[in-house]
């Protein structure tokens, strides 16, 4: 079944150890132990969102994890993280296979550190220069991620960003593309790119097995792609990495926040670094309000653009045969015509 989507995804799903190259990109709270254990299980790659996580609370969430499935999964984290080396060492102490570095670039030694516990390393690639220095410094496989992703997104579409790299990198290392992808289709179409399996997000929130708070997954079913908007830099100071959340209270008090924070820079109450931490964690404590507690007033609703394709609680199987049965239908066609 699916011949056509497998021979495309082979080199990706080898390298995941999965059946399919389908990864859910880690999403903070929502990427637990039960999702995460439900891809893998369903036969796409779960990755754990380390987030803000200490060492313990990711070596709990790792072992519990391993308790749902025996299947391969991967640890996101976040590379500013300030126990990035030790969150390196929980999963190696579990032999976690694959660690997936995000939020700029690695530091120093953190991919030798992951290398050395024999696991593979994948990273984001936001251009086709950085690409090809993250695999030159050891990169086993790179994600590219258009700014339809919900999240932290980089000003780039993901068509340009794989115009621009797969014909230069996909053919000899492993390219897999992310960001507004919400059917087959288009996975179809970056496959014959020469892709090597896609990873999303959105699609996957609002899964069955997702523990997101029930008014979370009402606020993606209800909305559409021109909801999900990006986040704007206030003060030209105070650098903002774009967000892509659902438009609420909260997207317009993040605004005010950083109004806030540039008048307290000004009065020389706080340094930059300061004020950039307090962006950081407005979000980090704004994104668990919503998909925890379920304030969907007030929290961060990250979504992306592909939120509109969203509109019902499906098991993972489901979500996975659909995006298999459209991609496979949609590579037929083609080569039928
Ligand atoms: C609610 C939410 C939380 C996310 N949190 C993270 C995160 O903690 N780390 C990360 O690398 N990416 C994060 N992402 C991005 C996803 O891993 C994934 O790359 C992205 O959702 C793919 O694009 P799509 O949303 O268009 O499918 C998040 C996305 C969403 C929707």
């Amino acid at each position: 079944m699916y011949d056509r989507t497998k021979a495309l995804m082979a080199r990706g799903a080898e390298f995941l150890g999965s059946e399919w190259a389908i990864l859910c990109g880690a999403m903070s709270w929502v990427s637990e132990r039960n999702l995460v254990s439900a891809i893998s299980n369903a036969g796409g790659f779960g990755v754990i969102a380390c987030g803000a996580m200490t060492p313990e609370l990711l070596d709990g969430e790792i072992a519990g994890t391993k308790a749902l499935t025996s299947k391969p999964f991967g640890v996101n984290l976040i590379t500013m993280h300030p126990q990035l080396f030790d969150l390196i060492g929980v999963c190696a102490k579990h032999g976690v296979g694959h660690v997936v570095l995000a939020g700029g670039i690695p530091p120093k030694g953190s991919v030798e550190a992951i290398k050395e516990s024999g696991a593979k390393v994948i990273c984001f690639a936001p251009t086709l220069a950085l690409g090809k220095k993250l695999l030159r410094s050891g990169a086993d496989a790179l994600v590219i991620e258009g700014m339809e992703a919900g999240g932290h997104i980089g000003p780039v579409s993901t068509s340009v960003l794989a115009q621009e790299i797969l014909p230069e990198l996909a053919a000899d290392n492993l390219v897999f593309v992310a960001g507004g992808i919400g059917r087959g289709e288009a996975m179809a179409g970056y496959l014959e790119m020469g892709a090597c399996g896609a990873q999303l997000g959105t699609r996957f929130a609002c899964a069955s097995e997702s523990i997101a708070h029930p008014d979370f997954k009402k606020a993606f079913f209800r909305a559409s792609a021109r909801d999900a908007v990006a986040s704007v830099q206030v003060d030209p100071r105070l650098p903002v990495i774009p967000v892509r959340a659902l438009k609420n209270k909260g997207t317009e008090e993040f605004t005010a926040k950083q109004i806030e924070v540039a008048k307290l820079l000004d009065a020389g109450g706080i340094d930059m670094g300061e004020a950039q931490l307090q962006i950081e964690h407005f979000w980090a404590g704004a994104l668990r309000r919503a998909v925890i507690d379920g304030d969907v007033e007030n929290g961060s609703i990250m979504a992306g653009q592909s939120v509109g394709m969203v509109t019902k609680e499906e098991p993972v199987t489901d979500i996975i045969a659909a995006l298999l049965t459209e991609c496979e239908a949609a590579l037929a066609q083609r080569r039928a015509a």
